[in-house]
């Protein structure tokens, strides 16, 4: 049975009933309109715990002023048949001020520097700490094992990570790989924004991806060269691009060609038409 879950005292209740089972909980942090996605990293979770939460939260304090947050798509109905199939045990769906009781202008937020101003965070000023604040209340509300992130938001991944190192919190975190429509674009609930012409173009995001990875393939590593070809690239697709990026896996620092062996993340964004889309690869490929 699916409960749907919408205030801090029931899920307070639940939690500690859990506890009492010592059943521990695997937790799928979401903004809702879940697709195959969000339904790969449930799946996960239904394997690492006896107990599934997932929560759908379309987070005020992540979106910039000139943002979606209010065309956000919200599709509660269709979210939790879907995550009844899953036998997902609990739905966390508060409301703004069950989250943030003295309202989102006075809310603790929690800054992660360096981290939250490159790549995406040059262009999204205050949406990592608005990520990282929303999900430590989370985490706290949840008390899960363990925390499940897929790796279609990379740096939200490396963030996420840095928060529970460095506050050494107890959770246990898992990266679930990104699921891709079958020409190559990553599943995104942006994606519906796109018009029907922009979405036979979308996939050249990642194609630009590959492109710098073949390159590596072929012992390249003028870094600097590769991102602005596949800058080019997205331009000569009609794409507004913020960035293409090569950067160590661990770290999201920029690499240094000489040290080796090393992975690398190629990461991307560009926006298409009204919309922004986000991609990344691994190098070498697993
Ligand atoms: P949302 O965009 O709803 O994504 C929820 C989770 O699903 C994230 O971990 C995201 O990386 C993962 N996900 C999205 N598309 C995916 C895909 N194509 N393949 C694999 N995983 C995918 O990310 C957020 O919400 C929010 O920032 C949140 C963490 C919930 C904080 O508000």
């Amino acid at each position: 049975m699916t409960e749907l879950v919408r205030q801090r005292d029931q899920l307070e209740r639940i939690r500690a009933l859990w506890r009492r089972a010592e059943e521990p909980v695997a937790f799928v942090p979401t903004m809702g309109n879940l697709h195959a996605g969000h339904y790969r990293l449930v799946e996960r979770a239904r394997a690492l715990a006896p107990r599934v939460v997932v929560s759908i939260f379309v987070n005020p304090t992540q979106f910039g002023a000139n943002e979606d947050y209010l065309r956000y798509p919200r599709t509660l109905e269709a979210d939790l048949q879907g995550l009844r199939a899953l036998e997902v045990d609990l739905v966390y769906a508060p409301k703004v001020t069950d989250l943030y009781p003295l309202g989102v202008d006075q809310a603790v937020r929690v800054e992660v520097p360096g981290l939250s101003e490159i790549l995406c965070g040059a262009s999204r000023p205050g949406h990592f700490a608005g990520v990282a604040s929303v999900v430590l209340r989370l985490l706290f509300a949840i008390e899960p094992a363990v925390a499940i992130f897929g790796e279609k938001d990379f740096q939200q991944c490396a963030l996420i990570r840095r928060l529970v190192v460095d506050l050494n919190l107890p959770v246990a975190l898992e990266r679930v790989p990104t699921v891709r429509d079958p020409d190559g674009l990553a599943l995104s609930s942006r994606n519906q924004y796109l018009s029907v012409e922009e979405r036979i173009r979308a996939p050249v995001l990642y194609q630009s991806l590959q492109a710098v990875a073949e390159a590596l393939d072929q012992g390249r590593r003028d870094f600097p060269v590769l991102e602005r070809k596949a800058v080019m690239q997205l331009e000569q697709a009609g794409f507004v691009p913020d960035y293409v990026a090569i950067r160590t896996e661990e770290t999201l620092a920029e690499p240094d060609g000489r040290l080796g062996p090393v992975r690398y993340r190629i990461l991307g964004a560009a926006r298409l038409g009204a919309t922004r889309l986000i991609d990344n690869i691994g190098w070498p490929a697993v």
